[in-house]
């Protein structure tokens, strides 16, 4: 048996007494990526934070929450569902926690147990202050989150969760935080970002070397997975769009930052499998669909839908920048002026 359980079955009932020979063997690569892995479940205990009372301390330095109506509509909306989306990450990763075998990624999953749990309890409350009832989730975001928690597979739950959906959460949590939208909110969202860079790092460690014990067809299996789940991750983004304009956040700006994080991500894996691929398909036909969606020309410019297509495609045979690299410029040039 490899890292993870591979056969459900009734493993999940019983106990793996074979758990620590697993890694005996293991040469220093992946001992090192044993020792991250398990100090992200004691980070996870050295920096947790009380709910109740951070919320209760912020409330009392600005006061209950207040906006104009339509910006508190707004704003209620997009975090409703990043509220469902924490009751995902709640549930995804109790399933890693079970799932995961070696004692070091399950250490790491189970930290993210209780850190979603909190996220979720002290969102709703938050939304609460708002005077806001979280209505259900739309059709692409509950998609997205409903992908990762349906497989079976545990790289694409892994790729799912700690790749895909932590990375969305972390980009609109630094954009709405730097924007100050809502000073309460923006003094709460550095608690949810540090506990969320740490989930990360289950994914950067654990998706490479999963992926390279694969097959063709395997690789492929979970690059269509990839695809399919970055498609809906576009156009929950783009059913958003209206909300996030409301409070003055520019689609393009999150597609951004998550860009940036993503290269992150990939220059980490790298480090470690120097095999990883640098511009792989899946990214070309993700930036493609970004550019359709969201027009380089920018928001409220008017493009026909065949010079849209035009632009896109010449993005996926990368002759053309794409509206991440563009915005990613437009966003790198203040900091660099100031
Ligand atoms: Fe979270
Ligand atoms: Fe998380």
């Amino acid at each position: 048996m490899g890292l993870l359980g591979r056969r459900r079955k009734r493993e999940d009932e019983s106990l793996p007494f074979d758990m620590f020979e697993l890694t005996a063997g293991h040469a220093d690569r992946e001992a090192r990526r044993a020792r991250r892995l398990e100090s992200i479940y004691h980070h996870g205990q050295a920096k947790i934070w009380d709910g109740r009372d951070v919320l209760a301390e912020l409330v009392q330095k600005h006061g209950r929450p207040q906006l104009p109506e339509a910006q508190r509509q707004a704003l209620s909306r997009i975090f409703s569902i990043i509220m469902w989306g924490e009751l995902a990450a709640w549930k995804i990763s109790a399933q890693l926690s079970d799932r995961l075998v070696e004692l070091e990624p399950k250490l790491a999953a189970a930290s993210q147990v209780h850190d979603e749990a909190r996220h979720f309890y002290v969102m709703h409350d938050y939304l609460d202050l708002l005077g806001h009832k979280p209505p259900p989730m739309d059709f692409w975001s509950r998609r997205v989150v409903e992908m990762t928690l349906q497989t079976d597979d545990l790289t694409k739950k892994l790729l799912g969760m700690q790749l895909t959906i932590e990375t969305i959460a972390l980009t609109l949590f630094q954009h709405v935080r730097e924007l100050g939208v809502e000073p309460v909110l923006a003094e709460l969202l550095p608690y949810y970002e540090r506990d969320e860079a740490r989930h990360v790092g289950l994914g950067t460690q654990l998706v490479p070397a999963l992926m390279a014990k694969m097959s063709i067809r395997e690789t492929v299996g979970v690059a269509l997975f990839q695809l399919e789940l970055l498609a809906a991750s576009v156009f929950s983004l783009k059913a958003m769009e209206p909300d996030l304009v409301t409070i003055g956040v520019d689609p393009r700006d999150i597609l951004a930052i998550g860009f940036r994080k993503q290269m992150e991500m990939q220059k980490v894996m790298r480090e470690e499998f120097p095999a990883w691929p640098e511009d792989p398909p899946v990214n070309r036909l993700f930036h493609g669909l970004c550019e359709l969606l969201f027009p380089s020309e920018g928001e409220g410019v008017k493009v026909p839908a065949h010079v849209r297509l035009a632009h896109a495609l010449a993005v996926v045979r990368r002759t053309r920048e794409g509206v991440l690299e563009v915005a990613d410029r437009g966003r790198k040039q203040p900091a660099q002026a100031g």
